[in-house]
Formats: C-alpha cells, structure tokens, sequence
C-alpha cells in the first residue's frame, strides 16, 4: 500500500517538475523574442539615424528649421518631439512663466517653450546635443541656459519649474554609447529617477508633459506615476503604426499623500 502511495506521488511531483520546466521555458523564450525584437528595431533606429545625418544635416517641423547634430536624436525621425510640441503649444505657457526641458536633444522643445515666451532652462547628459542645442537657441533668436548635466544633478534645489518637459527614451536595453541614451532606459530606471526627482523641481501647481510609448510597459510606468506620487492623465495621444502608439501624460503633484 505504502508503495502505492509513494509511486502516485512521485508520479504527480515528476508531473508538476515538468509542467514547471516547460512553463519557465516557455517565459525565457517569449523574455528572449522580446529582446531580440527590441534589439532589431534599435539597429534599424540608429542606422536610420546615421543615413539621414549623412544626407541632411537640418529638418523642418512646424514649419521651423531645426539643424541635427549625427549623435543627437533626429525630431523628424520619431513622432515623439513633434507629438510633444503640439502638446506645449496646447497647454500653453504664460510668459514669464519658467520652463525645464530635460533631455533637451536638438533644443526642438525648449525653442518652442521660449518661443511661447517661457523663461527655459535645457538639460542633457550628451554634450554633442548640448552643442546642438545652443546653435539652434542662437539661430532661432532665443535665450536659453542650455547645460550638461545628468538629470537635475547641476540644479541647487532653488529651481522652482512652473511646467517641466521631457520626451524620455523608453527601450528597455542597456545603452551602448551617447546616442543610445536618447533611445534606451534599462528597466526603467531613468523614470524612476526622474519621477522620484522632479517632486523637489516642480512647483506645487506646476505640470509635467512626459512622452512616453506602448513599446514599453504603459501599465508598469503608469504604476510608477501613482507611486511616486503623480496624479496623471492622458493628454495626448498618437497611434504611430499598428504596433505602436505615443502618449504624452500630464502629470501634476498628488498634494493627497505625502511624496517619497
Ligand atoms: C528622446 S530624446 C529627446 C530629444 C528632444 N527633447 C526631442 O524631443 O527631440 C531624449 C534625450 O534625453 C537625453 N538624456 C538621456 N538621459 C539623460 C539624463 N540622465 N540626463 C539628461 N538628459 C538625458 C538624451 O541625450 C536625449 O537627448
């Protein structure tokens, strides 16, 4: 009897082992596909990018001529930039008001917030599209204060923004050199910083438009929102291709619980 019981078990545990087995197979192969797909569409993004930079060195959005540095992320080339000035000229900035444009690329968004007649300051991390930046503020008449820095880092904690944009990259791939940086956040973890940060940048009433893609994990960034204490809400929104589309959130302060 006893060795009845023993062999049913055994039988039953070999079972679930092999089910087990086959399910994790079956995540690592879907986790694998999914990279491999991110990692094609990162090589069709850069040589893209680098084919256009070999035969124009300017673009034209809004009817605005912008020049493109090769290691600088191309506004003409991803529907972000453009689904974001739309979305600056909609919320409207009241003059005198103070703008941040972080990840600033070619400068497209903080032309367009001091165009609106914003008093901007521009961020980025790579120091060919902080070059970029400045020749363009210079060739469109306006004064920015266009700086290198990680994040926030070269802010003291004055600063106080009354609106704060970024277009974010969003791939989940770990970045190569200074132009995956404009494409790639590995597992996210610019956003957190950023969410986590921008609480002591942003004034109490102020706003933020952030772009952000369905290539990557809407729900999962969306949770981040909520638990970095962001209300949100779905300001904009363009299907680019049958498997992708841009939103851009508006996200202000959730004064009801106490941020991190
Ligand atoms: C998607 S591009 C957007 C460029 C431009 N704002 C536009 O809309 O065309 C993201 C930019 O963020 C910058 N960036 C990435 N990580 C950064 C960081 N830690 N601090 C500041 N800028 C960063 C990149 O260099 C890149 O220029």
């Amino acid at each position: 009897m006893a060795m009845i019981i023993f062999a049913s078990s055994l039988r039953y545990m070999v079972k679930i082992y092999v089910k087990c087995f086959y399910g994790r197979l079956k995540m690592l192969r879907k986790d694998l596909t999914k990279s491999l797909r991110l990692k094609i569409l990162r090589s069709i993004i850069r040589s893209l990018q680098f084919m256009y930079s070999k035969i124009r060195k300017d673009v034209f959005i809004d009817g605005e001529r912008y020049n493109v540095l090769e290691n600088v992320f191309n506004p003409k080339l991803f529907c972000s930039s453009e689904l974001m000035v739309e979305a600056i000229k909609r919320i409207g900035v009241s003059s005198n008001e103070m703008a941040l444009d972080m990840g600033t690329g070619s400068g497209i968004l903080a032309i367009t917030l001091a165009k609106q007649g914003a008093r901007v300051i521009a961020i980025d991390i790579n120091r060919d599209a902080v070059r970029c930046a400045r020749m363009n503020a210079r060739n469109h008449r306006v004064d920015i204060d266009i700086i290198r820095s990680d994040l926030f880092s070269c802010l003291g904690k004055k600063k106080l923004f009354d609106l704060i944009v970024f277009n974010i990259p969003y791939l989940n791939l770990k970045p190569k050199d200074a132009f995956d940086l404009a494409i790639c956040d590995y597992r996210k973890e610019l956003l957190q910083r950023f969410l986590r940060e921008s609480h002591d940048y942003l004034k109490d009433n102020g706003k933020i438009l952030l772009s952000y893609s369905t290539l990557s994990d809407i729900d999962e960034a969306e949770r981040m929102f909520r638990e970095n204490g962001w209300r949100f809400e779905r300001f904009m929104q363009r299907d680019i291709s049958r498997f992708e589309s841009i939103i851009v959130y508006r996200l202000e302060k959730n004064n009801e619980i106490t941020s991190p």
